[in-house]
């Protein structure tokens, strides 16, 4: 099978594709019409991105398959895929711990301000007046928008940390109830419950209202695109924290500038509406300046751990798909 890889990829997802004897061409600088020519020209079957964007002019005829080596799959175009019988897959869970690392990087950045801590030492200031004020997150609700397995991580380090979790998903419709025994038995969560309360919300506005703390966990899909919106950022408290992880699209843009400015929220942004695909270049969304914001560069699943994880199940999909015909994992089955 010949496979291009189109994003920066884990050596050992290079060598096991090749151990199971497909043809790799590792192309990461490829994106738009270069890709498409690459993929046309040298009759690529299996195509293996990243944040790379997957358009319909790259489904060429010889194309079967594309793998998200991550979670997200807004960047390819999957109704195309589905249209001309191309088989989407992705890797979901595999980066799960890294995004719970982060999301608590985040927090305690927020809550310590670490970040401005740092520029103002970087700038030859001591300023121990104005950093020795902290809330502490012992005892502070945190809420979960999607309780999938990015979720459960959280919970379960909220736990180490005494933080009760309140969490909404539609899996669970409108429910307003704690976790049983037998759901956190299935989710991993038997020492955690024991630690907090972990309950579950009828609403995203249910769960903001309950926290100081709000974190999101959801595919971007078109009934998810704008969920945290201004009804939503209006239930939590002044100086409360947002956490975005999931994609920039989710969050209602203006009302998350308003809701910075007019109730001091303070957030963590690890993705924005209007992000590069590319790994480098200019950057100049007006969030990232505002004072209670601190970014990161969409950088939540890229722990080595993690993509070695993520290298391992491409390399499972594509040999799986190649032997049966069935891809695990597939978004457009
Ligand atoms: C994902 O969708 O897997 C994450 O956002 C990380 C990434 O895009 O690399």
């Amino acid at each position: 099978m010949k496979v291009l890889v189109a994003d920066k990829f884990e050596k050992s997802g290079i060598d096991g594709l090749t151990g199971i004897g497909c043809e790799v061409m590792y192309r990461p600088e490829l994106s738009d019409q270069a890709l498409a020519e690459a993929i046309e020209s040298n009759g690529v079957q299996a195509l293996v991105v990243r944040s790379t964007k997957v358009t319909a002019a790259m489904l060429s005829s010889s194309l079967r398959m594309i793998v998200r080596a991550g979670a997200g799959v807004n960047t390819i175009d999957v109704k195309a895929a589905t249209a001309k019988g191309v088989v989407v897959a992705n890797c979901p869970g595999k980066n799960s711990i890294a995004v719970a690392e982060l999301v608590f990087g985040l927090i305690l950045a927020l809550d310590r301000r670490i970040p401005d801590n740092v520029a103002d030492l970087r700038a030859g200031k001591w300023n121990k007046k104005e950093y020795a004020k902290a809330r502490g997150l012992f005892g502070c609700p945190i809420g979960l928008l999607g309780f999938g397995s990015i979720g459960r991580e959280i919970a379960k380090r909220a736990a180490a940390f005494g933080m009760p979790v309140v969490a909404w998903d539609k899996i669970f419709g409108a429910e307003d109830r704690g976790l049983t025994a037998a759901e956190a038995r299935m989710f991993g969560l038997e020492i955690a419950v024991q630690q907090v309360p972990i309950t579950l919300a009828p609403s995203a506005e249910e769960v903001a209202a309950r926290v100081q703390i709000l974190s999101i966990h959801l595919p971007f899909a078109p009934d998810t695109k704008g969920l945290v919106n201004a009804a939503v950022l209006g239930q939590l408290g002044p100086g409360s924290y947002l956490i975005n992880t999931s994609r920039g699209e989710i969050v209602d843009q203006d009302a998350l500038r308003a809701a910075i400015r007019d109730r001091h929220l303070r957030v963590g942004l690890d993705v924005f509406a209007a992000e590069p695909s590319a790994a480098t270049g200019e950057f100049t969304d007006p969030i990232v300046q505002e004072a209670g914001v601190y970014g990161t560069h969409h950088i939540v699943a890229s722990t080595d751990q993690a993509q070695e994880a993520i290298a391992l199940e491409t390399v499972r999909i594509i040999k799986q798909f190649r032997e049966t015909g069935v891809a695990p994992n597939a978004v457009n089955a």
